[in-house]
């Protein structure tokens, strides 16, 4: 039995958790534990960086205490500590990573750096549906928004990505326009449910053409232009409305792209992952074009769509079991990569 606890501090979630697994069985998930630190930095309308480093300090070794004293485990207990590497806030990778690296170093374990959004691709396999490989995975989140034809563990091919905003930004932004705070994406989600989708015609950037590329900055723009127009006198339902087609053409464009990607690569399994991929109308449209294809579609269980640390830990764990997991570093050094590329994160 190996124990490997996944530490999770790219951005503004602590997360900690414990993944388990007997030689090559599948890894589970014992327990883990999240600090969300959305209610301090709401008042700045976006991400401190600053104030999420200390703040991960804060929470670190509380949230990990509280995940070995629910496994009933003990720091003696764990075999391999994994941690965020990158992509990130390179002030908050480097809590996680100082701190998994101490902890390591002092109990003679392994410590692995993992690539946050190989994390998220591979969160399908803690559900109790995972998929098998060659998927194709739909990556949205606050950050990145990536269509990646994923071979095996570590083998990564980049089929498209936005050129400017994330899915997640499209949402954030658009909220913040309808003054829904900050993060909007589930505000906007929920507001939308009372308003008609088709109220107002918004553009769906780059879904005609044939590439496999996404942009989100146009549409932004359109929903900015739109509530302007509308001035002072908007009433909630005209705001719903405007929501709601805001949704409606996000999801458009993640449906049209998923489906050609399917269609490009001839295969018939989609893994959606990333925060946006907890989106309700996003699930229901993906299930109906997947459905249509006969195709499948895997989504990480609900909790484990935003960041979180289970997802470092399984992703660790996967690729020790393939022995893919270097140990980070030499010695007592240890790097984080606050830009990173998944495609150079692949066989290492
Ligand atoms: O993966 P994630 O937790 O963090 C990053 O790695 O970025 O994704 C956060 C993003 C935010 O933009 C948030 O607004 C969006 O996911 N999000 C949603 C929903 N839940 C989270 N967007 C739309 N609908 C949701 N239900
Ligand atoms: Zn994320």
């Amino acid at each position: 039995m190996v124990n490997v606890l996944g530490i999770e501090s790219s951005c503004d979630e602590t997360g900690v958790a414990l993944v388990r697994f007997e030689r090559d069985e599948p890894p589970r998930l014992v327990t883990h534990a999240l600090h969300s630190q959305v209610d301090m930095h709401r008042d700045f309308g976006g991400v401190v960086p600053e104030l999420a480093s200390r703040d991960h300090i804060r929470r670190l070794i509380p949230l990990t205490r509280d995940v070995l004293g629910r496994a009933q485990c003990t720091l003696g207990d764990v075999d391999i500590v994994s941690f965020t590497r990158g992509p990130g806030l390179a002030g908050a990778l480097l809590v996680g990573a100082g701190m998994a690296c101490a902890l390591a170093t002092a109990l003679g374990r392994p410590a692995i750096g993992v690539h946050h959004l190989e994390g998220h691709l591979l969160s399908p396999f803690l559900a109790d549906d995972p998929p098998a490989f060659p998927f194709v995975a739909l990556l949205v989140s606050g950050g990145h928004t990536q269509l990646m034809r994923v071979s095996d563990v570590g083998r990564y091919e980049l089929l498209g990505e936005t050129v400017d905003d994330a899915a997640g930004e499209a949402f954030d932004k658009s909220a913040m326009t309808l003054g829904l705070g900050y993060p909007g994406g589930p505000a906007l989600a929920l507001l939308a449910e009372e308003g008609d989708p088709k109220a107002f015609a918004l553009p769906r950037p780059l879904l005609r053409g044939n590439g496999l590329d996404f942009s989100f900055a146009g549409l932004k723009t359109a929903v900015w232009l739109q509530r302007r127009r509308l001035g002072d006198a908007a009433d909630r339902q005209t705001l719903a409305d405007l929501a709601a087609s805001t949704q409606a053409a996000i999801v458009d464009v993640l449906i049209g792209k998923a489906e050609r990607a399917l269609e490009f690569t001839g295969i018939q399994r989609l893994v959606v992952a990333g925060g946006v991929g907890a989106n309700v109308s996003l699930r229901q449209r993906l299930d109906a074009m997947v459905s249509k294809r006969q195709a499948r579609v895997h989504y990480p269980g609900l909790d484990l769509c935003t960041d979180n640390g289970a997802m470092i830990a399984l992703a660790a764990a996967m690729r020790w079991q393939r022995g893919l997991a270097p140990a980070q570093g030499s010695g007592l050094a240890f790097d984080v990569r606050p830009r990173w590329a998944l495609a150079d994160a692949g066989l290492s």
